[in-house]
């Protein structure tokens, strides 16, 4: 799953330059050959400009190697030297964002440009972030400190139609859950079991998880679906089921790709639009 999203990222790198002239001043192709998917651009990079024809696409180690972090700086790089100083790192991940959901067969959008990026970069404000064990009051209370209503909730929980979980963000559910259950009873009993078999109570497969929903890579309303079904991975995605308003756009959402994506897009540019940075920075992974 992560090297396929590294790849997915790796397609951003001929979109970004593409769809985006008027702000990256970069008109032209990224690799020799735009048209096709290989790893050249990164082999470019790593190596300086390369005479003579690049290497086919053989080389699974470098696909390895790079992180989705480093995908990032390599784009922000690549975006800095042609247009110093102009494009956030907000921004570009916006971008990379919706890019990856295009790419997996979602919805586009004009993402809103020139957010500004922070003027603090500490790990240790993550936790900032709402939990996967919130309840519905708590994750209510995340989101309106940054103006999102719970419609927005239930829309951009459905992020979760794409990507990977590791065990430790739904051990909660399926080991030692309360008092009185030891599997959270809210979760359908097989899937509960499945959960169990690739995360046993003391695991110690490394990078053991499950995928977000059966379908991973597709950006789709299934997530929604397997809300319904009790088969969700998050307490925070069980919690959604707990509300009659957040219940009933579940059960919408699950019926219509089409309403799921036209909320989509609009909380997704809502998201963009959140003021704040004050900066761009030239690296994106601290302050100026
Ligand atoms: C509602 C509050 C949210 C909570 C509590 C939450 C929690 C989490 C957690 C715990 C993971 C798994 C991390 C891991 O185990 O590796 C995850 C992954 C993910 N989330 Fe969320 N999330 C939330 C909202 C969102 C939103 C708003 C989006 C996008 C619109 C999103 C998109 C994703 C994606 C794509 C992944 C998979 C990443 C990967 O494959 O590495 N999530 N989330
Ligand atoms: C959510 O969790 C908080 C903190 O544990 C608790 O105070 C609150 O009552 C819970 N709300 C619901 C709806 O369960």
């Amino acid at each position: 799953m992560r090297s396929k999203l590294a790849i997915q990222f790796g397609w951003l790198l001929l979109l970004l330059g593409r769809a985006h002239p008027e702000r990256s001043g970069f008109d032209g192709p990224w690799t020799k050959d735009p048209s096709k998917f290989d790893n050249s651009y990164f082999l470019e990079l790593l190596e300086g400009e390369t005479e003579g024809p690049l290497k086919p696409p053989t080389d699974k180690a470098l696909w390895r190697i790079l992180s989705s972090a480093t995908i990032l700086s390599c784009m922000q790089r690549a975006v800095e030297a042609m247009c110093p100083g102009v494009v956030s790192c907000a921004d570009i991940l916006a971008l990379a964002a919706r890019d990856a959901v295009v790419i997996s067969g979602g919805p586009t959008w004009d993402v809103p440009k020139g957010r500004k990026d922070g003027r603090v970069s500490k790990a240790i404000e993550t936790r900032q972030l709402p939990a996967p064990t919130f309840n519905i009051s708590q994750l209510q209370q995340s989101f309106s400190l940054k103006g999102l209503s719970m419609d927005d909730l239930v829309t951009l929980s459905g992020g979760h139609s794409l990507g990977f979980a590791h065990c430790s963000s739904f051990q909660n559910r399926i080991h030692n859950f309360n008092a009185i259950n030891d599997i959270d009873p809210s979760m359908a009993p097989a899937f509960a079991a499945s959960l169990r078999s690739k995360c046993p109570m003391h695991n110690t497969v490394k990078n053991a998880g499950s995928p977000m929903v059966p379908s991973p890579t597709t950006f789709d309303n299934t997530y929604f679906k397997q809300v319904l079904l009790g088969k969700s991975l998050f307490s925070s995605d069980e919690a959604l089921m707990t509300t009659s308003g957040t219940k009933g756009l579940v059960s919408q959402f699950a019926s219509s790709k089409e309403a799921f994506n036209e909320a989509f897009v609009k909380s997704m540019i809502k998201m963009s639009s959140l003021p704040g940075g004050e900066e761009v920075r030239l690296d994106c992974r601290k302050v100026n």
